[in-house]
């Protein structure tokens, strides 16, 4: 994002387990585990294994282009906490501890609350959405994520009337976040929504990738996903969401003003100040390709900005 990354820190080949070797060593573990049964330590092994996310439904919303790779999904990521490098999630995330979780929702609704994981994987409907993915930084991913409407959410603690926004915040917990103990941006990491867009059903709280529970690197145990918009307004590991009045001020709008505005629609002809958006490198792909008007789902969501001038509102 802000920090210009060099390639020194793009994942290495030998720095990623394929999928092939990670289900392999997966199969290993479990084997090992069950021969272990008494042994010491089971449970660290049993916390090391995704978790297969049962009686997924396909959404209608899934683009039917070709998903990226494994790999590429949990190998290539942005999770400053973790530390700015692109591999840096992947290899520093190995000891996050993403249960026991809960969420506090508040602000102004009729009902606050806490969301506590199990019961959000337990009794709402996980579906899988296969959706493109755009990020600032000028490339792309397809990623089958699982999840949950936002709004079927939301609407469990009746936001009023009052409510115009959603503001969304990530966990602090320096020891579990490397990241988090350098003033790299602002801590804690936070997004928001417009109500319309929180409550649009292409918006997902994402809870897996893959059909399995999502690894840390990705956001574990929840995170959000905005399709048309920049990857950065996918806010990882929440704990926190809130109705709001007010637009809220998101952690890239306080690190760079001028580069990062709240709605972070994918928008082609609004240049990023330092290089441009026409065009996108679709990750394992080599030619670039151009970007699509909020990353190609203008038809669902082009509406909800009727009269804005988005050039204004970036
Ligand atoms: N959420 C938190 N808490 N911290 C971050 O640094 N990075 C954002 C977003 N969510 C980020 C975050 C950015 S810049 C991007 S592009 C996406 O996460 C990347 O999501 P992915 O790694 O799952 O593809």
């Amino acid at each position: 994002m802000l920090i210009k990354k060099t390639i020194a820190s793009d994942p290495k080949s030998f720095e990623i387990t394929s999928r092939s070797t990670y289900l392999k060593r997966r199969d290993f573990l479990k084997g090992g585990a069950a021969l272990a049964g008494a042994m010491m330590f089971p449970w660290s092994l049993q916390a090391a294994l995704p978790k297969k996310i049962p009686n997924l439904v396909k959404s209608p919303f899934s683009t039917d282009e070709p998903v990226n790779k494994y790999d590429d999904v949990t190998g290539y990521n942005n999770f400053y906490e973790f530390g700015t490098g692109k591999s840096d999630p992947y290899s520093n995330s190995g000891d996050f501890k993403s249960r026991p979780w809960s969420v506090t929702v508040d602000g102004l609704c009729d009902k606050p609350g806490q969301l506590d994981i199990e019961d959000l994987m337990s009794k709402f409907q996980q579906e899988e959405r296969i959706y493109r993915m755009r990020c600032v930084e000028a490339w792309s991913m397809v990623i089958p994520w699982v999840g949950v409407q936002l709004s079927s959410i939301l609407n469990k603690f009746e936001p009023n009337s009052k409510a115009k926004y959603v503001e969304f915040t990530t966990l602090v917990d320096p020891e579990q976040f490397p990241g988090q103990k350098y003033p790299i941006i602002p801590w804690p990491y936070r997004e928001g929504l417009r109500m319309d867009e929180a409550m649009h059903p292409l918006t997902v709280m994402a809870t897996g990738i893959f059909g399995e529970e999502l690894p840390p690197q990705n956001g574990a145990p929840l995170r959000l996903v905005v399709p048309w918009k920049y990857g950065f307004k996918g806010i990882k590991s929440i704990v926190r969401i809130r109705f709001v009045e007010k637009q809220p001020v998101s952690t890239w709008m306080t690190a760079g003003p001028n580069e990062y505005g709240f709605y972070a629609n994918v928008n082609p002809e609004v240049d990023h100040p330092r290089w441009s958006q026409a065009k996108e490198r679709r990750i394992g792909e080599f030619l670039r390709r151009p970007t699509l008007p909020f990353n190609g789902y203008g038809e669902e969501v082009a509406d909800l900005y009727k009269g804005m001038d988005l050039r204004k509102f970036f």
